[in-house]
């Protein structure tokens, strides 16, 4: 199967120095597409910025911006059998990056933000992608009804919902716990360290792809 899996965070540029970002550290898309390929997959990994080391057999196209990883999704995902959303995208980016790092002149600076490009939400409409499609959520309350809504609302198979209010799990961490949710029904999985858990998820979709190419 040929899969997409995007990760990492996002830098979205303020000035030639400075960029807003997140806390992702990139381990679990990174052990996804680590999975997929050992089990002999065609992987493309699109990442932001990480630290983490690129696993062997995978095809690898690095960006930084929510606009280069929406454009580089947009000219991949078509010949994708898998396309898994494991990138935790910037949702907001400077109207303009300064040309000239920004002196500290006054007391205080506003800066204006503008949406980013919803990829995992373009997958289906604007993509035109038919294949599996698996995003993740994390959420800090009422998991289990905000995935579901992520879920009908992209158009996903499967919504991968992690509670990021819990210590110890998920975002910049080794361990994560998810409640794997389906159109038809949610599963709990066990807390556990993100290499094993990326083998049972990788496991959970190529079930689930396998489903949709005998319908
Ligand atoms: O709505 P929310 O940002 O919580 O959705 C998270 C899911 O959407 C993740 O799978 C993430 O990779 C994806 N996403 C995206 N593009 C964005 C924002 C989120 O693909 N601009």
């Amino acid at each position: 199967m040929n899969v997409l899996v995007t990760a990492g965070p996002t830098r979205e540029p303020i000035d030639p120095v400075r960029y807003l970002s997140n806390r992702s550290s990139g381990k679990m898309g990174y052990a996804l597409a680590h999975a997929f390929a050992h089990e002999g997959h065609r992987v493309l990994l699109i990442s932001g910025p990480t630290s983490q080391p690129l696993p062997d057999h995978v095809d690898y196209l690095p960006v930084t911006t929510a606009a280069e990883m929406h454009q580089a999704v947009s000219r991949h995902i078509g010949r994708m059998d898998i396309a898994i959303f494991a990138a935790a995208v910037a949702d907001y980016t400077p109207v303009h990056a300064e040309p000239q790092k920004i002196k500290k002149t006054g007391d205080r600076l506003t800066l204006e933000l503008v949406r980013t490009p919803d990829i995992l939400g373009s997958a289906r409409g604007a993509f035109g992608f038919t294949g599996t499609l698996v995003g993740f959520a994390a959420e800090t309350e009422a998991l289990e009804e905000n995935a579901r809504k992520k879920l009908a609302s992209k158009g996903c198979d499967l919504v991968i919902a992690n509670d990021v209010s819990k210590p110890g799990i998920g975002f910049d961490s080794d361990r994560n716990e998810v409640l794997l949710v389906y159109p038809d029904q949610s599963v709990a999985l066990p807390a556990e360290d993100k290499v094993h858990l990326a083998n049972h998820l990788a496991e959970a979709i190529l079930e689930l792809a396998a489903g949709k190419a005998d319908r």
